[in-house]
């Protein structure tokens, strides 16, 4: 029997601790960027998305928020629901992990594995991160280390020993190896695969997948002291997210699963690359198709996330942005290769050159001039040799587009597309239809009516990226885009058909570049009275200090609480809000300068004895101020 073509897309499940922020979005985005790729074709396509709402980390979140834990996930599902659907985020169905749906599957798929062996009871001792909810092996740090860092987030992890159940991994080491060297693109970019097959070929030992220490997950069938270890219920929703092991769901288990492709950060591929599949073959699963693995928006040297407080606020910048922009910026600027910075400079130059100039501006050309012309129905049987080589040209970037896309490559599949604008916009440009018109009308007729073709590829294919902005393209030309057809196979056609045109207001207005203030240079004139004396300046007491220890403040996402040794002040509790910046351990030891006779204050239940000074950096990142060379500690600075 041939299997009907159908896509199935997941995203990861996030973190019900916070709202999402834009490094969430990314992941979500190209997920659905996928998914409507697969739906111009015509192809049916299930998109996966949700929330990973158990484990110790959510239960520490709810207890210092004094909430119980499902209240305090439950609050996150609207915002994340509403900011989905403002991003267009146009998915099939949003799974949580506290589903009765879901929890009954976990539990059946530990009956399953616990009767065939794969998972069995013994202790577990080891160093745990509890934020990352993993322990670290042996090989990843030095031996007699106390504390090593997590190999994800590198803050300390702790000694931890507790009777679990195991999932026997170290089984599924050669059959994994095999399936890795039988699917050499199950990973998308390849070069992450050469980390996963290192991993494996080192060895794999069982893998704990219960917890008595916490009473915050799904319980363990057969024996109620334990629930189920995070990723064991994690990674199972792509299964129960479609049906698995739920009565009158196995029609859609069987049409959707296995999935085509699994989106994720690259923080997470061992465990999709590795723990999912083991677990699948365990179960008697197909395997998925493939991981696409990106990876990480940045801020200066550091992941952006909640709990380092450098997180951008995806709401904000729809406000100020709208969606297909931030969609745009996303997908094109950050190749999914590498990691990459975001920068709101970039991205309102991406808005200005690419989406407004490119793209707006020929279509607003091209519209304006066919109202002025009274050229509104346009249709074209006869090309010139010109126009030719631009249907040439857009059948070249349609199978170069879908190359990329087929890769994984989207910011390439995006240059394709600015590839053919360029060339159009120069086809336009050197035809000059406003002046042709005077004397051959139907020759300006074909130069707006190949634009309408292009403008027709383009809007096509940048649906899936820009899914508004698009429908509104393709409305302005007389184009419909239907999703009941393979949208690119049309595209593929001889160009004929009509198009019926309607002016309309830019379809991306060109942000502010700040150009006002840029050219006019402020004139700072100080009144006498805004000056300061040197009595003044006296009278702030600053000192050289070295910070002796420096920990995380539990609840606060920006401080970081140091103990500096300040001399003849004395050993001073100071908090500073550096926390996205800087590691506890990047600061001990380090000498800063500290205001000492600033009124104390309290801060997060403790009292804070004076302040750091730090400054901005370019990338607006902060630093520390450190002496040059070593300070007495308790030195006045002057
Ligand atoms: N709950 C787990 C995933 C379980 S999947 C069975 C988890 N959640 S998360 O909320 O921490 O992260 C989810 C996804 O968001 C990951 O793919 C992660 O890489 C992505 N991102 C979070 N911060 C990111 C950036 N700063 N940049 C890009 N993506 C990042 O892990």
């Amino acid at each position: 029997m041939v299997q009907k073509k159908k896509f199935y897309v997941t995203t990861p499940i996030y973190y019900a601790t916070a709202a999402p922020h834009l490094g969430t979005l990314y992941s979500t985005v190209l997920a659905d960027v996928l998914a409507r790729w697969h739906r111009i074709q015509n192809i049916p396509t299930f998109f996966l998305t949700g929330t990973d709402e158990h484990g110790q980390k959510v239960a520490q979140a709810a207890q210092a928020a004094g909430k119980d834990p499902k209240s305090f996930v439950d609050q996150f599902i609207d915002p994340y629901k509403a900011l989905w659907k403002k991003y267009s985020i146009d998915y099939s169905h949003f799974i949580r992990t506290t589903d009765t749906a879901h929890v009954a599957a976990v539990q059946s798929w530990i009956t399953d594995l616990k009767n065939k062996g794969d998972i069995y009871k013994g202790t577990y001792e080891g160093w745990y991160c509890t934020p990352c909810e993993t322990y670290i092996t042996e090989k990843d740090f030095e031996a007699g280390q106390s504390n090593p860092p997590c190999l994800s987030c590198e803050r300390p992890t702790s000694w931890v020993a507790e009777e679990c159940y195991y999932f026997k991994l170290s089984a599924y080491q050669d059959k994994l190896l095999a399936f890795y060297k039988e699917n050499p693109d199950f990973i998308t970019p390849k070069e992450r695969l050469a980390e996963v097959l290192s991993f494996v070929e080192s060895g794999l030992q069982d893998l704990s997948i219960s917890r008595t220490t916490i009473t915050w997950g799904v319980p363990f069938p057969g024996d109620s002291r334990h629930v189920a270890y995070v990723w064991a219920d994690a990674l199972n929703n792509y299964i129960t997210g479609v049906g698995y092991a739920q009565k009158g769901h196995e029609q859609e288990f069987a049409q959707w699963w296995p999935a085509d492709m699994q989106v994720m950060g690259k923080d997470i591929v061992r465990f999709h690359a590795i723990y999912w599949p083991a677990f699948l073959m365990a179960s008697g699963l197909a395997l998925p198709k493939k991981l696409l693995v990106h990876g990480w928006i940045k801020v200066g040297d550091y992941k952006m996330s909640k709990s380092r407080g450098n997180s951008i606020d995806p709401d904000e910048l729809f406000k100020a942005y709208g969606a297909d922009a931030v969609r745009y910026y996303l997908t094109r600027q950050l190749a999914i290769t590498q990691d990459g910075q975001f920068s709101r400079d970039d991205l309102e130059q991406k808005i200005s050159s690419d989406l407004a100039n490119d793209l707006g501006n020929l279509l607003q050309r091209m519209t304006m001039l066919a109202d002025k012309l009274a050229l509104t129905e346009l249709s074209v049987d006869a090309w010139s040799d010109e126009e030719r080589a631009l249907f040439g040209q857009t059948q070249v970037m349609i199978e170069n587009y879908t190359r990329e896309m087929e890769r994984g490559y989207y910011h390439l599949a995006l240059g394709q597309v600015w590839k053919l604008l360029h060339q159009a916009n120069a086809h336009f440009h050197a035809s000059a239809p406003w002046k042709l018109a005077a004397t051959d009308k139907a020759a300006a007729s074909c130069v707006l009516t190949a634009t309408c073709h292009v403008l027709a590829a383009a809007g096509t294919l940048l649906w899936p990226f820009m899914p508004t902005k698009m429908d509104e393209l393709c409305e302005r030309i007389g184009y419909k885009l239907d999703t009941s057809l393979d949208c690119v196979a049309l595209l593929k056609q001889p160009w004929s058909g009509s198009f019926t045109i309607r002016k309309g207001d830019p379809l991306f207005i060109k942000p502010e570049l700040n150009v006002a203030a840029q050219e006019q240079p402020v004139v700072i004139e100080k009144q006498e009275e805004s000056f300061i004396t040197i009595e003044d300046f006296a009278k702030v007491d600053m000192r050289a200090g070295t910070i002796t220890a420096c920990q995380t403040v539990d609840g606060s996402d920006k401080l970081l609480r140091l103990t500096v040794d300040l001399g003849e002040c004395g050993i001073r509790n100071i908090f500073s809000g550096i926390r996205a910046f800087y590691v506890p351990e990047d600061l001990i030891g380090k000498q800063g300068i500290f205001v000492v006779n600033l009124k104390p204050r309290k801060m997060m239940g403790a009292l804070s004895e004076g302040m750091m000074l730090t400054a901005e950096k370019e990338d607006g990142t902060i630093t520390m101020l450190v002496p040059q060379v070593d300070a007495k500690n308790g030195g006045r600075v002057k």
